[in-house]
């Protein structure tokens, strides 16, 4: 166990709790995929809530799912807390630390101030925000966005998901739909720990990122309209061809932004052709856009450029194309004094730290709508994630989880 003014984390508990609840959620391959609100999502939540309450923590369930495990002050009444959080849902084929790490090392850290035997002064909590990674749902983060005020909650459950359901009756149904919004004031300060998903910490080979800003995130469906046709009998020359016009999209997105100096990202991570057969042209491709950039208006920028790709494209190759926004998130500095109160934490345990920018999309984005926060990133190993091969050694993970708690504790502190 590595020690924090004289409180522990149990080290041993944390990585065997994030091995069980890597095991919920496998399919006949042994593939994690516990999307969103889904039976997986369910039983993964159930694990969650009953460490919860066996911890002795109140859990509080909002309408949007969102569950909260709460260490509420003696006798006091609810009062802002200082809050950890993250998400258990998954995407497709996932690893097992992306979410669950920042949600379990909450817990750990709520349960090292208990047997510490100190009582706080402030309520500490942890969250696990519904549908973050937005596999099965659009948005992302939206758990996170509903409970910042930045999505309406019955737009949030009246959510198509990508196999026809709505969000809300999957809610009901699994038995996470609250009744309210969370019975305590908006936190004072909100802190996720977070696995880093890229390559920068291994690289550099520093222990812990301290992180300073995310970058905004845009997502859009783009739908093509062609002729479906024979492919033995229709000439190339002409061909009104859907799914050739979706590859010039891919080719154009990953030309653009191939050199060393692009800040900008992008993704094409779905693709259906209709009717998606050996020999049809492609009558129809449907496809997603990922967009990231750090800045807001190169990111809008970016935006506009593609959308006047599209329409070149659609008047060159004889099809229709459609957008569709399906999110966008702006990018968030995270609040400076947690970022130095993490660096001083590091520096006092005696480990490296970085600032930097998180590539990834995080409930933290949405938190720092409404109350100052930062995050803790640990390394990735070969910078992998949303990957089975996801992997941070366990020193590593409890590293982490220990300036985690050392920074609560400073946080419960802060005047
Ligand atoms: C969430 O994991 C995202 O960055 O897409
Ligand atoms: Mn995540
Ligand atoms: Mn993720």
């Amino acid at each position: 166990m590595l020690e924090t003014d004289g409180m522990r984390i149990d080290g041993a508990t944390l990585v065997s709790r994030l091995r069980e609840l890597g095991r919920v959620g496998r399919d006949e391959q042994s593939r994690l995929s516990r999307l969103a609100v889904s039976d997986a999502d369910k039983a993964g939540r159930d694990l969650f809530v009953q460490w919860a309450r066996a911890a002795g923590l109140d859990v509080e369930v909002d309408r949007v799912g969102n569950i909260f495990a709460i260490l509420h002050v003696a006798n006091g009444e609810p009062s802002a807390p200082v809050m950890m959080g993250s998400h258990i849902d998954t995407v497709t084929d996932a690893g097992i630390l992306d979410g669950c790490y920042g949600v379990l090392a909450g817990l750990s850290v709520i349960e090292a101030i208990q047997a510490s035997g100190v009582r706080p002064a402030v309520p500490v909590a942890v969250a696990a925000f519904t549908n973050e990674e937005g596999v099965r749902y659009a948005p992302d983060m939206m758990g996170s966005l509903v409970y910042a005020g930045r999505m309406d909650v019955d737009e949030a459950l009246a959510a198509r998901g990508t196999d026809g359901t709505v969000l809300g009756e999957e809610l009901t149904r699994i038995g996470y739909a609250g009744s309210g919004m969370a019975r305590f004031p908006t936190p004072r300060a909100y802190v996720e720990l977070h696995i880093e998903q890229g390559p920068i910490l291994e690289r550099e080979g520093i222990a812990i990122g301290a992180v300073e800003n995310l970058q905004g995130i845009s997502w859009q469906r783009v739908t093509v309209e062609g002729v479906a046709n024979h492919a033995g009998t229709t000439p190339m020359s002409m061909r009104r061809d859907a799914g050739q016009a979706a590859a010039r999209v891919v080719t154009f997105l990953s030309d653009r932004f191939k050199h060393a100096d692009a800040s900008t990202v992008a993704t094409v991570g779905c693709m259906e052709f209709h009717p998606n057969a050996i020999n049809v042209v492609p009558g129809r491709a449907t496809f997603t856009v990922d967009l990231r950039d750090p800045d807001a208006a190169r990111l809008t920028e970016e935006e506009r450029v593609l959308r006047g790709y599209l329409d070149q494209l659609a008047a060159k190759e004889g099809v229709a194309i459609t957008l569709e926004r399906l999110a966008r998130s702006e990018p968030v500095s995270f609040d400076p004094h947690i970022v130095q109160i993490i660096e001083a934490s590091v520096h006092a345990s005696g480990y490296s730290v970085r600032r930097m920018t998180s590539g990834a999309g995080h409930d933290a984005q949405m938190m720092a709508l409404v109350c100052p926060t930062a995050m803790i990133f640990v390394p990735s190993r070969g910078g992998i994630s949303h990957n089975p091969n996801e992997h941070t050694d366990d020193a590593d993970l409890i590293k982490g989880a220990t300036i985690l708690l050392d920074v609560v504790t400073r946080l419960l502190d802060d005047p």
